[in-house]
């Protein structure tokens, strides 16, 4: 079952709180269930409720079908419930899955998966993929803050739009955070709010502080107050105007995820795998999974080139693609045994050239948005790829109906693996591998 998005809907205000039962686990991680009397037999969405539990749940968003709620109190708790670790997890909306049990995550993932695919035919066992540490593990975050009497720094709320004020956190590496934290200093040079981005190696930070206006607007005094915070462990910030252009204060890329294949450069702003340790597992799985050796591959959303540099080292050739352009840029820097040809742009414009110029390729990977591939991005892929299709997500609802899709485009479903990128969090990253035939 799909749970709508956040806040949508006439606010649940006007209505009393109704005991329910949960049967299973929306694509976001509520729990789905049913009232367990009267005559409103509507489905709910319950934020923070698990699967066996019986819970009060207070509506927040009523709509014709369904409503939208939150734990209020729980009744009849599931096994698999705990204590959450973090003293914010009843308000910060950072880790909304603080009160899972930590071995009881990717089981629960996992079942999310199997559900949202149980409508294609031929579905493979979900296998359960890499997991890593609980704590500290995030080298990338976005947080925001709000300057008011107080200037508050940090995620937002759960079920709204506030800033919960963050100065512990269980989830971000400790050199992320003392370095976001040094932003409070910066308040009074700052719009009235926005976001910081920021980006580790474990040892050094680069944080990306987006600035209203154009930078030329922007008086000396921010620019001098960022370079006060400078030292060893911060080193760059970078400032983005509303224009897009960046004023750069220091060194803004980092080297990250060197070792077996070389390191990528990446920015505050750029998209990078929050869960190192997790990353490497899953480069090496869509290798694995693709059987990319001596074949041509065609990477679509390739980012920084994560997954390129790797495949760029077995495959015969590889052709990326890649919106962002200082993404774009780094892609044209990696080197391999193989040539790689980068094709900045968008997906659906690039693939319709690569089909106009007759190319083809023996695997794809592609590693979408939240929003996945669409109807275009799919009906291209099933004419360019001969064999296989290697299809990473962060979304279980939309890659379920892109694989749907697909199989009816003669492509079957070979294998599924769930990865926990983000532990203490309902996200989930998914691998499906589609071969082309029935499997
Ligand atoms: C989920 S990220 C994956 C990046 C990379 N594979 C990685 O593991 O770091 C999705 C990427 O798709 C790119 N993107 C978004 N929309 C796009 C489009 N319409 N065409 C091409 N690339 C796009 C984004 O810039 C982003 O780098």
């Amino acid at each position: 079952m799909n749970a709508p998005g956040a806040g949508d809907g006439p606010s649940g205000a006007c209505m009393p709180i109704s005991q329910v039962e949960i049967h299973g686990l929306a694509h976001g991680g509520e729990g789905v269930g049913r009232p367990v009397a009267g005559d409103d037999q509507r489905v709910w969405f319950v934020a923070g409720a698990l699967p066996g539990e019986r819970v009060r749940a207070k509506p927040l968003h009523v709509h014709k079908h369904f409503i939208r709620g939150a734990v209020e109190h729980i009744d009849q708790a599931s096994p698999a419930r705990v204590v959450p670790p973090c003293s914010l997890a009843g308000t910060c909306g950072g880790c909304n899955w603080q009160h899972v049990a930590a071995d009881q995550q990717l089981e629960l993932k996992r079942d999310i998966v199997a559900n949202q695919l149980r409508h294609l035919s031929n579905v493979p066992t979900v296998r359960l993929g890499a997991a890593a540490g609980n704590t500290y593990y995030r080298r990338r975050a976005r947080m925001h803050y709000r300057r008011g009497d107080q200037f508050e720094l940090g995620f937002y709320q759960k079920h709204g739009d506030n800033v919960v004020d963050v100065h512990t956190c269980l989830a971000l590496e400790p050199v992320l955070l003392a370095a976001l934290a040094k932003v409070r200093k910066l308040a009074a040079y700052l719009p009235q709010t926005g976001s910081v981005h920021g980006l580790s190696n474990g040892k050094q930070v680069v944080l990306g502080l987006p600035v209203e206006g154009s930078l030329a607007q922007q008086g000396p005094a921010l620019v001098m107050q960022c370079r006060k915070l400078l030292d060893d462990t911060l080193i760059a910030i970078e400032l983005r105007g509303d224009d897009r252009q960046s004023l750069r204060i220091g060194p803004t890329t980092l080297a990250i995820d060197g070792g077996v294949y070389p390191a990528i450069e990446a920015g505050a702003f750029s998209f990078a795998q929050a869960n190192a340790e997790v990353n490497q597992a899953l480069v090496e799985h869509v290798c694995e999974a693709g059987d990319v050796a001596a074949t041509q591959v065609l990477e679509v959303y390739a980012g920084s080139g994560n997954f390129t540099r790797a495949l760029v080292s077995k495959a015969r050739r590889v052709v990326a693609i890649e919106s962002a352009k200082d993404a774009v840029e780094r892609l044209k820097n990696l080197s391999g045994t193989a040539p790689v040809e980068v094709l900045g742009g968008d997906a659906s414009r690039r693939l319709t050239e690569l089909i106009d110029a007759g190319r083809r390729f023996d695997v794809t990977v592609v590693d979408p948005p939240r929003r996945g591939l669409g109807k275009q991005v799919v009906h291209a892929l099933s004419l360019l790829t001969l064999r296989r299709v290697v299809y990473v997500s962060c979304d279980p609802a939309t890659l379920a109906r892109d694989l749907r899709a697909l199989t009816e485009r003669g492509f079957g479903l070979r294998d599924v693996t769930v990865f926990d990128l983000m532990p203490m969090t309902s996200q989930i990253e998914t691998v499906a591998v589609l071969e082309r035939g029935p499997v």
